[in-house]
C-alpha cells in the first residue's frame, strides 16, 4: 500500500466509514476483502448475482481513493487490442509522411514507440501518474473469452504489460485492480491464484439502505430518503457515524425504526477476519477457492 493510500485509508473501520458516506454499504467481509486488496496489494475477484453491488463497489472505491476509476467492459471476443493497447496506424501513417516531406527516412524502430501507442484501459490504468492509484475495473470477466484472460496474466501479477516492440511498461503507482464475475462461466486457475477472492452475497433483508434508494424507489412514491413501500423512515440526528440529516430505511416488512445496535454495526455474520483469502502466492497452488473464502455463496 503507498504512503498516500495509508493515509486514506488507515484501517477496514476507516474504509467502511468512507464507503458508507458515499451511500455504498458493504459487509464486513467486503470491507475486509477491499482493504486488503489495497494493502497488499493485490487484484480482487467479486463474484456474486447480478445486483448485488459488484461493479459500485469498485465505483466507490475509487471515490474514496480519489483517483480515476478505468473500466473495461468484457465481451464476447474482446481482445488485447481493446483491452490493453493498440498501434495507432494512422498516426504511424502521418508520421512516415511527414517524415518524407522532410526528406528524411524513418526506420521501422521509430514507428514503434510508446508514442504511437493507443492506449486501452488496462495499459491507462498502468499509466496512471498518480499520486493516488486509479481502480482498474475488469467488469465481468466471464464474458470475455477464457483465452483473453491470459492477457491479464502479468497485469494481474507484476502491474506491468510486455509490448514486443517496446519492451515492458511496468505502472509506476500500481493500480488498484477489481475483477467481477457473473459466474457464468469457471475462471482459470491462473486468473484466480493471482487474485483475492470475495463473493458478495445477497443483504439480509433488514439491511438499512441508507441515502440512496435502491433503483426503482421512486416508483414506490419515495424521493430521496422517502418511505420505500411501506419500510419506516426514522431520522437520526444523533447517529455517530453519519450526517445529522441522514435518514435510515428498513426494507423488512413490519420492521421496527431504524436504530442500529453496535452487535449491527459489526454486521451480522460476525468477524470480518474470516471472509476474505490471502492466497499464497501466484503458483503456489494455496488460492483462492471461490465459494469457500469470502461470503458464502448461496
Ligand atoms: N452495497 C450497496 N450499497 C449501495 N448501493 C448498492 C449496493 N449494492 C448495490 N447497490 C446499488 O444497486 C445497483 C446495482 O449495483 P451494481 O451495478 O454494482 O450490481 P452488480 O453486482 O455489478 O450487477 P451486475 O452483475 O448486473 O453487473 C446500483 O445502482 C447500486 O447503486
Ligand atoms: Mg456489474
Amino acid at each position: 500500500m503507498s504512503t498516500f493510500t495509508q493515509e486514506r485509508v488507515p484501517d477496514p473501520a476507516g474504509l467502511r466509514r468512507a464507503l458508507d458516506e458515499r451511500g455504498y454499504l458493504a459487509d464486513p467481509g467486503l470491507v475486509t476483502a477491499l482493504f486488503l486488496a489495497l494493502r497488499l496489494p493485490q487484484p480482487l475477484l467479486l463474484e456474486g448475482e447480478a445486483g448485488v453491488g459488484k461493479t459500485e463497489a469498485a465505483k466507490a472505491l475509487a471515490d474514496v481513493l480519489g483517483g480515476p476509476l478505468v473500466r473495461l467492459q468484457c465481451y464476447d471476443g474482446l481482445d488485447a487490442a481493446e483491452a490493453l493497447y493498440e498501434w495507432n496506424h494512422a498516426r504511424q501513417l502521418l508520421g512516415i509522411r511527414l517524415a518524407e516531406s522532410r526528406g528524411e527516412r524513418l526506420a521501422e524502430a521509430d514507428l514503434f514507440t510508446e508514442e504511437y501507442l493507443l492506449r486501452r484501459p488496462v495499459l491507462t490504468a498502468l499509466t496512471h501518474p498518480g499520486p493516488e492509484p486509479a481502480v482498474l475495473l475488469i467488469d465481468e470477466i466471464d464474458r470475455a473469452d477464457d483465452d483473453f484472460e491470459a492477457f491479464l496474466l502479468e497485469v494481474l501479477a507484476e502491474a506491468a504489460v510486455t509490448i514486443p516492440e517496446v519492451g515492458t511498461i511496468r505502472a509506476v503507482v500500481p493500480p488498484v485492480v477489481v475483477l467481477t464475475s457473473n459466474r457464468t462461466r469457471d475462471l482459470h486457475d491462473a486468473l484466480k491464484r493471482r487474485c483475492l477472492y470475495h463473493w458478495i452475497d445477497y443483504p439480509d433483508p433488514e439491511r438499512l439502505v441508507r441515502d440512496r434508494p435502491p433503483p426503482g424507489a421512486g416508483d414506490l412514491g419515495g424521493t430521496r430518503g422517502g418511505d420505500l413501500g411501506g419500510g419506516t423512515a426514522a431520522a437520526h440526528p444523533g447517529d455517530p457515524e453519519g450526517p445529522g440529516d441522514r435518514r435510515e430505511h428498513r426494507l423488512a416488512r413490519g420492521a421496527r425504526p431504524a436504530r442500529r445496535t453496535a452487535a449491527g454495526r459489526r454486521g451480522r455474520r460476525g468477524d470480518p477476519g474470516h471472509t476474505a483469502e490471502v492466497p499464497g502466492g501466484p503458483g503456489t497452488g494455496a488460492g483462492t477457492r471461490p465459494g469457500v473464502a469470502g461470503g458464502q455463496r448461496p
